[in-house]
């Protein structure tokens, strides 16, 4: 058990790689809040859950709203006694083209993608730095190195996803001297509810240019959260692990 006695606050935690990541969590031992926006979505992962329901709180949050998000980082830490490990996975992309946009999209995208990462860790920061340690893991994309693969679709999205590097990054300064590391996941396109709508067009073209020949999958994206949130990664902080089978290097 990888995560015995640990505790974890997972945003986005009700559907695809959130989901994953918070069971994987309950799996290694950790009693994890699962925080979404989408409370049917909760239900539903709380009734379908094969690991111990019992380590798992569905919390609904919008994550772009600042003081909700402390609000229930507060009620998580009262309700668990302390937060070791924060997941700030919670992520949205409008599905239309760039050029349709309102600007009221891009700056939802933002919201929740950037501004909602940042909100957590500032929430959660104080209480890292009087422990003494924490682990905080943000969710980029390989967006960030490529750009994107929905064509169009994804500018707000791909400019939100590199904006959560430099928010890692500054963050890993900021709190390495609390022995609190942050660190970035970028994934590669992974079957997920929101990539549901074009993935599978692009799967074939896709599996091309990926040297391992095949997409990830949600649990290998939670097994890379789980070793950074690990004892096993406790030098590592302010890094970008790429999760893409090689589609893009670093
Ligand atoms: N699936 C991929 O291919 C992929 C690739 C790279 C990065 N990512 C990133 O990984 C994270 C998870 O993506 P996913 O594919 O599981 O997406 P998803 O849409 O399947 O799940 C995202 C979850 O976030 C929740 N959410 C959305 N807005 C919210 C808000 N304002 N407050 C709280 N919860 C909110 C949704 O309800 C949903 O449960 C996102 O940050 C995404 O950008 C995904």
């Amino acid at each position: 058990m990888r995560l015995q006695d640990k505790t974890a606050f997972v945003t986005g935690g009700s559907k695809g790689l959130g989901r994953a990541i918070a069971e994987r969590f309950v799996e290694e031992g950790a009693r994890v809040v699962a925080a979404d926006i989408d409370e049917p979505a909760l239900d539903a992962f709380m009734s379908e859950i094969h690991v111990d329901s019992a380590s798992l709180t569905p919390m609904v949050l919008d994550v772009s709203d600042f003081d909700a998000v402390q609000a229930a980082i507060n009620a998580a830490i009262a309700d668990l006694g302390a937060l070791d490990i924060l997941v700030n996975n919670a992520g949205y992309s409008p599905k239309k083209n760039w050029l349709e946009y309102e600007i009221s999209d891009w700056q939802r995208v933002l919201d929740v993608n950037l501004s909602g990462e940042f909100y957590g860790a500032r929430a959660v920061a104080e209480h890292m730095m009087e422990r003494k340690s924490g682990r905080i893991i943000n969710l980029s994309s390989s967006a960030w190195r490529h750009g994107g693969v929905a064509t169009g679709g994804g500018l707000p999205y791909t400019s939100s996803k590199a904006g959560v590097i430099g928010l890692t990054r500054a963050l890993c300064k900021a709190l390495g001297p609390y022995n609190i590391t942050v660190n970035a996941i970028a994934p590669g396109p992974t079957p997920t509810p929101m990539t549901s709508s074009w993935l599978s067009n692009a799967e074939a073209a896709l599996k091309e240019q990926i040297p391992l020949k095949r997409l990830g999958t949600a649990r290998d994206i939670a097994n890379a959260a789980l070793f950074l949130a690990s004892d096993e990664a406790g030098f590592i902080t302010g890094t970008c692990l790429d999760v893409n089978g090689g589609l893009t290097m670093s």
